[in-house]
């Protein structure tokens, strides 16, 4: 892959960052395959896809030119159709989407589609007349964003911390307990639930925490015998990263609506869409379901398309697989028995190591050796890191990858 031209940094890095007092990150001027490039001519080995979004990799400009191909039509209201929409639209529903998932909404990225999936739980059970039914379950631990609706189904401590007067009750459940599952249904009672909202594999909340088949059939069941709508979270796990199209894939997992965003758009533009079965997308007739103003932003769709298209031409998915049995094989091999590490695991490209030490220190260590991976971890999991870099991963980037993070581990464990 090219290296993209480096662009010239003008402004004061140092007065870049919001919150006063964050740790300084380098400032990237191009990129190339997995490489992010510094102003200071460092090459950081992205060892986590940004924020686990990038799957293609880095530096593919026919990405940027299909977005530019369309840009100056400008802005279309998102209920009229343009052609990179319906492109998307039609990408999504012929080769990746589960049969029967026929209508797509757009949005911007990840809390925008978990928002609008827990909105559109409420407006599914009013359009069957059930005005008493607005709980959307949630699991302990979880992430689903950062919009006031998303904290509050999620479970994720440090993030919900000093917000918690803003946030509705929602009730949770274990990541792992069928049981408890069924009774904190019985105990709320299905007649106040809307909806269940779920990530396949848990992400940076858990680390790559990964429920048992009998767990996700139970609460598929339960679902469908209380007519409660079962969305998947596959903000992380979705669009190949796992191996599969959709993380759901791999259990008895049966989902009635499909959130997505980060690798939607390869990290190349926001985007985020979530896909309804036919019959759900049914029951929101006269429901006003309304659209953000950039819901579909054509030159996302465009890009986004694009991405997809890449992906099924270089058969990335496929490649999340048959790599990423290469890097968890590695992974295994480097940490199994290491003891400062509690716990690897995952699938595809999408690993979590559970850490004995600080993972902010160990991602600033990572970071000090050119490696970026991803700081995890909230409630059960206190500290974690993961893993899960672009598709197009080499096998000498996966050296690279775990000899580095050895590294950056033992350098904070033995302190
Ligand atoms: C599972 C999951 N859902 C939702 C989100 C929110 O997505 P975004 O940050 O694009 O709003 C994230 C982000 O990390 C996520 O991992």
């Amino acid at each position: 892959m090219p290296t993209t031209t480096p662009t010239t940094a003008t402004g004061d890095a140092a007065r870049y960052a919001f919150v006063p007092g964050s740790p300084p990150y380098p400032t990237i001027v191009s990129s190339q395959g997995c490489y992010l490039i510094t102003s200071d001519g460092r090459r950081i080995l992205d060892g986590a896809g940004g924020a686990i979004v990038g799957n293609i990799g880095w530096g593919r400009t026919e990405v940027a030119e299909a977005a530019a191909a369309v840009m100056p039509i400008g802005y279309v209201v998102p209920l009229w159709p343009t052609p990179s929409r319906l492109a998307l639209r039609e990408e999504l529903v012929e080769h990746w989407l589960p049969d029967g998932f026929g209508h797509v909404f757009f949005t911007s990225g990840g809390s925008e589609s978990t928002d609008s999936a827990i909105r559109l739980a409420r407006a599914y059970q009013v359009g069957k007349g059930r005005d008493s039914r607005w709980k959307v379950i949630g699991r302990h631990p979880s992430y689903h964003g950062m919009t006031t609706g998303t904290m509050a189904v999620a479970s994720h401590a440090a993030r919900q911390r000093g917000y918690e007067p803003l946030l509705l009750p929602f009730p949770k459940v274990p990541w792992d307990d069928p049981e408890q599952v069924l009774k904190v249904i019985e105990q709320e009672d299905p007649a106040t639930i809307a909806g269940f909202i779920a990530e396949p594999i848990t992400g940076a909340a858990g680390a790559c925490l990964t429920a048992s088949d009998e767990y996700w059939q139970v609460v598929t069941d339960a679902c469908r015998q209380h007519d409660i709508l079962l969305i998947a979270d596959e903000v992380m796990t979705g669009y190949g990263r796992t191996g599969r199209k959709f993380g759901h894939q791999h259990f008895p997992l049966q989902p009635d609506v499909i959130v997505g965003g980060k690798g939607l758009g390869g990290g190349y533009v926001p985007l985020g869409a979530v896909a309804v079965r036919d019959e759900v997308a049914q029951a929101l007739v006269g429901s006003g379901f309304m659209y953000f103003t950039f819901s579909g932003n054509d030159a996302a769709c465009a890009a986004g398309a694009k991405v997809l298209e890449i992906m099924r031409r270089e058969q990335l998915v496929e490649r999340a697989a048959s790599q990423g049995a290469v890097l968890g094989r590695r992974l295994h091999a480097e940490f199994d028995d290491h003891p400062a590490v509690a716990e690897v695991r995952g699938r595809g490209m999408f690993y979590g190591l559970e850490i004995h030490c600080s993972r902010d220190a160990v991602v600033m260590a990572a970071l000090e050796r050119d490696l970026w991976v991803y700081p995890a971890g909230s409630g059960p999991v206190a500290d974690a890191v993961m893993v899960a870099p672009p598709f197009v991963v080499s096998d000498s980037e996966v050296e690279q990858l775990v000899e580095t993070l050895r590294e950056a581990i033992d350098a904070v464990f033995k302190g």
